[in-house]
């Protein structure tokens, strides 16, 4: 057995140029999904997992992240005093007792891999994990992280999160080879950034949760700027694949990709969908949608 994982690293400090010009001032990771923005289902899932600290890989423009997670004195007040307890509870709740947030600045935004690389001075010697939350991940049972966090501590190698895409759509991703899997896991090969469907060596694609060892990141720091000019964490993680087990984890459970306005959307269906309170209402409200555009009905 191996350390279980307690710390994870949230990196965005990207620009989020895909929603211009909204994350001209709101970062991307603010983005409501229904009642609660992204970051704050990426921060339950890492809790879930098991993890206490929690640091978040910011830039200077980004001042909403560490606000969301900061107290609210005056608004707290406010609800208390107007008997708004419910709301008071909500907002108290964004992180429990005993879950503390750290804050790291990435000066440049130089990648994902150099972001994750800034995260080394509080992270330390342990495994730990990375968390993209525009990469929003539902399951029913535990989440992707606690299982891929389950794994990793049986195994004690480093697990990525995989899933199957659309051959057309490997350029979009990082790609695994694998040697096969034994139910959900199999070990990685070779891992590519953003190939071409006609070179892919499969359709495995990594998406955005990893359990990795520290080893990482005397990797990331010999690791040379790769596609965009950008210091890639898939960079680190090939070379990671020449000394050390790296699996795949075929988690369970459905991802939304809400770095994209159509993940973005249907991220925002499915939840308004299987909300414990909106969900009549959010059905009706598509039914009447689709109607009044003249669209076959749901039913
Ligand atoms: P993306 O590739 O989605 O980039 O980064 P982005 O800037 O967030 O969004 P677009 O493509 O411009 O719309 C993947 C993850 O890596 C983080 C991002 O915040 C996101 O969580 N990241 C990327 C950094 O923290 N720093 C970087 O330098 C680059």
């Amino acid at each position: 057995m191996a350390a279980r994982i307690r710390k994870a690293v949230f990196p965005v400090a990207g620009l989020g140029t895909r929603f211009l010009p909204a994350t001209k001032t709101v970062p991307k990771e603010m983005l409501p999904i229904v009642d609660r923005p992204l970051i704050q289902y990426a921060v339950d899932e890492a809790i879930e997992a098991g993890c206490d600290t929690l640091i978040f890989v910011t830039n200077r423009y980004k001042h909403a992240v560490a606000d969301y997670f900061d107290k609210a004195y005056e608004l707290e007040q406010k609800l208390e005093r107007s008997g708004k307890l419910e709301q008071l509870e909500l907002v108290r709740n964004v992180l429990p007792p005993g879950v503390r947030a750290v804050f790291v600045t990435q000066a440049e935004a130089l990648g994902l891999g150099h972001a994750v690389l800034c995260a080394k001075p509080v992270v330390g010697d342990e495994p730990f994990a990375v968390v993209l939350p525009d990469d929003l991940i539902w399951n029913r049972g535990p989440g992707a992280l606690k299982q891929m966090a389950d794994a990793a501590e049986v195994s004690g190698a480093s697990v990525i999160a995989v899933q199957d895409v659309p051959r057309e759509q490997t350029g979009s991703y990082g790609i695994v080879a694998t040697d096969g899997f034994a139910a959900r896991q199999g070990r990685i090969r070779a891992i590519v950034e953003k190939p071409s469907p006609e070179v892919a060596p499969s359709n495995l694609a990594v998406v955005g949760r990893y359990v990795l060892n520290p080893r990482i990141f005397a990797l990331l720091e010999n690791t040379t700027p790769g596609a965009g000019g950008e210091i890639q964490l898939t960079d680190a993680i090939a070379a990671m694949l020449t000394e050390e087990a790296v699996n795949a984890y075929r988690f369970q459970g459905t991802r939304f990709d809400c770095g994209t306005h159509l993940g973005l959307i249907e991220a925002t269906i499915r939840f308004a969908l299987d909300h414990e309170v909106l969900s009549d209402s959010a059905r009706q409200l598509m039914q009447n949608a689709l109607s009044e555009l003249g669209v076959a009905d749901l039913e």
